[in-house]
């Protein structure tokens, strides 16, 4: 293991990189301005909004919100972790990286290279010999057998098989009590806690290794050889495994694929394993868990498509359902989710075995259904779609799950087929509330200025309309254009509302700045730093359309609020009123009269 990347060496890197040829040999970019775009590698989309600025050594998606900088870049690109992004960016620079090795790091090396993997690989290797050669291996070698498992399936997933008996790991590694400890932090050893005796976790089973991205064993799965329950055993929480993130079956994934399209997300280790066996290198599994949003992201990183395959009964509807839930966050255009449910009573390790690979295939080419159709399915099986309250009641607990997803040409469609089933419009559909709501906060401790409260998610959260404006118009520069009353806001109060003021007066002259030229042009007007911000912060409005009405609607809450506040200084001011600003009295009073 090479030791640790010197601090100084990645500034030196990161001074000497820059970040438009790091991201210009990945994708095209184009010239624009100061700066240069491109359409976002990090999520589908048709026209350009992912920016990369050479100033700034930043890049910033204004559609999904990826951002950073070179080594961020490579680290989401390349799907690497920081160290070995840094050495692809030296590489690239033809630098060699001075690895050091010194006594101060230890402590910081732990979480690089914690002792717990040198253990967990001697572990693999010990139940992986006794498979081979301990006097008991019949039991286990018949298991797998009679399971269907050839030779090299087994040596291709690790299995091993922990014999009988209570020290059989703790006796072959020698382990000295700091190692017993270190064995205990790894999961592998329980100390019992009334007597302080310590034994081995795993006894009896076949045993499944754990790997993590890059094939390191971070856990076990054991399986008991028979029919006791529970049927299996799983490593506990340690530092290096965390269950809910982890998809079994993932490295090998990776390792026999070159080109991914889609990834299977399968319920069982020994589904993954027989999958494979037949053909279908592209399956994971999750730990016995939901499916987590974690789950989603960590595949999507890698395949735009992916396929649930769940049991035909209540608990695999129930898995499909939360699998489902933790996608719609993920689902940028361009990626694809579908549902293949199996027939009540067999699982894919089953099925595969007893129907073969070609039928498999056929089953998922014709069975799979779509999101949007397990979706609707799914939802109007508990709904009474005919009757008025049906509709209403598939509105309430539709629009939420929608509300959940990014902007994409997807969640357009099925908002439209929310339409056609319930009848009501997206105007309606987006103002419904959903049943159980959050206490409302206001993040922003800006309670001296009215607030405006808009629904984001399934939370409603009140923003100072001020600040509000300006971060659509960071978001959008353009929508400067919606407006033809710009000249009529000339007040607007606090740092936000100066700052807006700010760019109104500047889009107005030259309204097809982008974000960044924007910023750069009010830099010297935002001494706190608001803008960015602002910008860091996701997106509120994702709908186009929305974005436009939220926006004018802003501007003219805050073109009353000036109204109120000068007419309320021109009536305090009684008789004391020039030409001027008696007719303007008149005007707001006329106004005023009009509105009401
Ligand atoms: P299954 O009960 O579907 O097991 O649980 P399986 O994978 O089909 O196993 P076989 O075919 O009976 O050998 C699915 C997954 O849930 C977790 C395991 O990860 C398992 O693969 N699980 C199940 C446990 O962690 N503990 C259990 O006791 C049972
Ligand atoms: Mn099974």
């Amino acid at each position: 293991m090479a030791g640790l990347i010197p601090q100084s060496f990645i500034d030196d890197l990161l001074n000497r990189a820059d970040i438009v040829d790091v991201v210009g040999s990945r994708i095209q970019l184009k010239k624009s301005g100061k700066n240069y775009s491109a359409c976002c590698p990090f999520h589908h989309e048709k026209t350009p909004s992912f920016t990369v600025s050479p100033d700034k050594q930043f890049y910033y998606c204004f559609g999904c919100g990826a951002s950073g900088s070179a080594l961020g870049f490579i680290m989401e690109y390349d799907h690497l972790d920081f160290p070995q992004a840094v050495e692809v960016l030296a590489k690239q620079m033809g630098l060699d990286i001075p690895y050091e090795e010194s006594s101060l790091s230890k402590g910081q090396r732990q979480s690089v290279d914690s002792p717990l993997y040198s253990l967990l690989s001697k572990a693999t290797e010990f139940y992986q010999q006794a498979l081979r050669t301990h006097p008991a291996k019949q039991i286990a070698v018949d298991y797998f057998k009679q399971r269907g498992l050839t030779g090299v399936i087994a040596r291709d997933f690790g299995l091993g098989f922990a014999p009988p008996g209570w020290n059989n790991l703790i006796k072959s590694l020698d382990a000295d009590d700091a190692q017993q400890k270190l064995l205990i932090d790894a999961g592998l050893v329980v100390e019992n806690a009334d007597n302080g005796r310590r034994y081995d976790r795993f006894r009896d089973r076949v045993m499944f290794p754990i790997r993590d991205t890059k094939g390191r064993v971070i856990a076990f799965g054991g399986r008991v050889l028979g029919d006791d329950k529970p049927k299996y055993l799983n490593s506990p929480e340690t530092p290096i495994f965390h269950k809910s993130e982890v998809l079994y079956g993932l490295y090998e994934v990776r390792k026999n694929n070159r080109h991914l399209d889609e990834i299977i997300v399968l319920e069982g280790y020994m589904d993954v394993i027989a999958m494979a066996q037949f053909g279908f290198t592209n399956g994971v599994a999750t730990l016995g868990t939901a499916t987590s949003e974690e789950h989603v992201k960590r595949l999507f990183r890698i395949v735009n498509n992916i396929l649930f395959c769940f049991d035909g009964d209540t608990a695999g509807r129930k898995a499909a359902w939360r699998a489902l839930e933790s996608a719609l966050p993920h689902l940028q255009d361009g990626r694809k989710i579908r549902f293949l449910f199996l027939p009540d009573g067999e699982d894919p390790d089953s099925l595969i075995r007893a129907e073969g690979e070609d039928a498999f295939r056929a089953r998922i080419s014709q069975q799979a259904q779509s999101l949007t159709d397990y979706f609707f399915t799914h939802l109007m099986e508990d709904a009474a779609p005919n009757s008025l309250e049906g509709k209403a009641h598939l509105a309430s607990v539709v629009t939420p799950l929608l509300s959940k997803m990014p902007n994409s040409g997807l969640k357009t469609l099925m908002y439209q087929k929310l339409e056609d089933l319930t009848g009501l419009d997206q105007s309606h559909l987006l103002a419904i509330k959903p049943i159980s709501k959050q206490p409302v906060k206001n993040p922003y401790n800006v309670s001296a200025v009215p607030e405006i409260a808009i629904n984001k998610g399934t939370k409603k959260i009140k923003l100072a309309p001020a600040m509000l404006a300006l971060r659509h118009l960071l978001q959008r520069p353009i929508l400067i254009t919606k407006l033809d009353n710009i000249i009529d806001l000339k007040e607007v109060e606090g740092s936000y509302g100066k700052l807006l003021l700010k760019t109104i007066a500047l889009l107005a002259k030259e309204p097809h700045l982008n974000n960044f030229q924007l910023m750069g042009k009010l830099a010297s007007y935002d001494k706190e730093g608001l803008l960015a911000n602002l910008l860091n912060e996701e997106p509120l409005v994702n709908n186009e359309e929305n974005l436009e009405k939220e926006f004018i609607d802003t501007i003219l809450m805050l073109i009353k609020q000036q109204s109120e506040t000068q007419l309320d200084r021109l009536l305090k001011k009684g008789s004391a009123l020039t030409d001027e600003e008696k007719s303007q009295l008149t005007e707001l009073l006329a106004n005023k009269a009009k509105t009401k």
